[in-house]
């Protein structure tokens, strides 16, 4: 099972590569251990020496601006030796394969590979090919899992709202293609959030979405009201098959985040969007920039949460012996 190798035999957290199946307290710790690295962010010098001496290398094989950038961000603040691979001019496009790829990096003394790919699985099968000593971190794979993304959204969530078990969260648009959907349902559930809600048309929903503990809506006013935190989804064309919507501007209209839908949550709600946004598509500009948008601290969250893991997966925190 995808996720059985996060943790090695000692029960240290070895790999970061899913949240499903990541205890509460596993996932409180690394919140609770971003929230320290937030002011690291906002010192004069920004660094701290805990990675220091380490080498992270960045390997994506999809575009990111986000996750790639604010991952190098966070390796360079723990003082690791942060090398970014463009795969665009990498041996890759010479046929070499993925694993070959690793082992010459592995060569270089890599301790932790950041690793972006287009399939599912990537990432867990890129963890069972590295020695014991090298850690791996899924920056997204597919449309399975974008677990950092899952937990900054968390982080994120935890600073505004406070606890997680009185809120109740919509995620809105293309669910069935989305990775960072995905993690956010395994983190929320597991965190006790009261209702998930995934709202989009059917073509959209998960398969099977009472397997995944949410409860589905087609219609955005029902699914909207009184909620506490909306997730808003970019509509990921890449990964469909065929055409799933009628048309971008009938799109906008059922199921675009517009002021006038967003009144119908509750007065304190927050808009989230993990990024790239499409305006005027899933989001209209005014709820994107207005005052209940949390999108860009979610970009600044991420730094903290991000360190927060390397660090963890490298035990360069204090106490970190125990199991996770
Ligand atoms: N949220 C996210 O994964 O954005 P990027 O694709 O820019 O990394």
């Amino acid at each position: 099972m995808i996720g059985d190798i996060q943790v090695d035999a000692q029960g240290r957290h070895r790999h970061f590569l899913t949240t499903e199946g990541l205890p509460a307290h596993t996932i409180i710790e690394i919140l609770d251990t971003a929230e320290s690295f937030i002011s690291v962010g906002e010192r004069e010098i920004k660094k701290v020496p805990l990675l220091r001496g380490k080498n992270i290398v960045n390997l994506f094989f999809e575009a990111s601006t986000r996750t790639r950038t604010t991952f190098e961000i966070a390796g360079k603040r723990l003082s690791a030796d942060v090398i970014n691979i463009n795969t665009g001019v990498s041996a890759t496009q010479k046929g070499e394969s993925v694993i070959d790829t690793i082992r010459n990096l592995e060569a270089m003394h890599t301790d932790l590979f950041v690793i972006r790919h287009p399939q599912s699985g990537a990432a867990d099968l890129i963890a069972r090919s590295v020695p014991a000593h090298v850690h791996v971190v899924n920056a997204g794979d597919g449309r399975h899992a974008h677990p950092t993304q899952g937990l900054l959204d968390m982080f994120t969530i935890r600073r505004y709202k406070g606890a997680f078990a009185p809120l109740t969260v919509a995620i809105v648009g293309d669910v069935l293609h989305s990775r960072v959907a995905r993690s956010q349902i395994h983190a929320l559930t597991t965190l006790g959030a009261r209702e998930v809600r995934v709202i989009g048309p059917r073509s959209l929903w998960p398969p099977v979405p009472e397997g995944l503990g949410v409860v589905p809506y087609t219609d955005m006013a029902k699914g909207l009201a009184g909620v506490d935190v909306i997730i808003v989804l970019r509509l990921q064309f890449e990964r469909m098959n065929g055409a799933l919507i009628p048309s971008a501007s009938e799109y906008f209209s059922l199921y675009g985040l517009t002021p006038e839908r967003l009144a119908l949550a509750s007065p304190e709600a927050i808009v989230m969007h993990p990024g790239p946004m499409n305006r005027g598509l899933e989001i209209a500009s005014e709820v994107a920039d207005g005052p209940q948008s949390v999108i860009l601290p979610q970009v600044t969250n991420g730094i903290a949460v991000r360190m927060a893991i390397l660090a963890r997966l490298a035990g360069a925190l204090p106490g970190e012996t125990k199991p996770a």
